[in-house]
């Protein structure tokens, strides 16, 4: 499994053409973008522009309700072309732990936020393909962008992750349309409830979730105090 995903991802930085819908499709063609310190030059700006018009980031930056502050986990990050939105989403005050199963893919994300000046704001970390690797408690957000059909037990996984977020975290499953039945079963599995869902980007969906047993997001106010008994 880990092997098929480094070749998608390879054969597309090195401009190899893949069936649609094939591993990390938006990926990058300009291979050379870090061995020459390419980063943010033109030709990756055209991947860039290519992304972001393919996969429309601000509809998973909506759905979650990032902003300034916020903590969020972008699992299966690769070389950061959705990363670099989340970036600058939460800034300032907030943070990025961009994590991925292959040391390469980090270091081209690491080029690319150091070119949009947001090396500050995330931190790459490599992981193991059954371990999370994040901190308990500490994330508003985690998010899981084209990734989740690649774990080799999703729910298990997203079992996993759930300590890592705060108590009204939210966890995105954004992917293709296809892999969406498998994707919402297993993160109910792993006691997740589906809150929001969104289908405004042709052939994909983000499904945001929230822990079955966390409190809600907004607390109910308070009742109302009891009138007092008359004598
Ligand atoms: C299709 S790319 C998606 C990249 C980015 N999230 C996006 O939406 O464009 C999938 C990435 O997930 C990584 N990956 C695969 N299995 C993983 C796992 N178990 N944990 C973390 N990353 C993983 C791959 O190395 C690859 O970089």
């Amino acid at each position: 499994m880990r092997a098929a995903v480094r070749l998608a991802c390879l054969a597309l930085v090195a401009g190899v053409a893949l069936a649609p819908g094939a591993g990390c499709k938006s990926e990058p063609t300009g291979a050379a973008g870090k061995a020459s310190g390419q980063a943010g030059s033109d030709r990756d700006d055209g991947d860039q522009s290519l992304f972001d018009r393919e996969r429309q980031p601000e509809v998973i930056i909506n759905a979650l309700g990032l902003g300034p502050g916020k903590q969020v986990a972008d699992i299966g990050a690769g070389t950061g072309l959705l990363t670099v939105h989340v970036a600058r989403a939460v800034t300032p005050g907030g943070r990025v732990v961009a994590t991925d199963i292959d040391k390469a893919v980090l270091e081209y994300l690491h080029a690319r936020m150091v070119a949009a000046g947001f090396d500050h704001v995330v931190e790459g970390r490599v992981v193991a393909p059954d371990d999370p690797g994040l901190e308990p408690g500490r994330f508003d957000a985690i998010l899981l962008a084209q990734v989740d059909h690649y774990f080799d037990d999703r729910t298990a996984w997203l079992a996993r992750a759930a300590p890592a977020l705060k108590p009204a975290g939210k966890l995105a499953i954004a992917n293709r349309l296809h892999l969406r039945a498998a994707a919402v079963a297993a993160a109910e599995a792993a006691g997740f409830r589906l809150v929001t869902e969104v289908a405004d980007v042709p052939g994909q969906f983000v499904a945001v979730f929230e822990l079955a047993g966390a409190p809600p997001a907004t607390p109910p106010p308070p009742p109302p105090p009891k009138a007092k008994a008359t004598p």
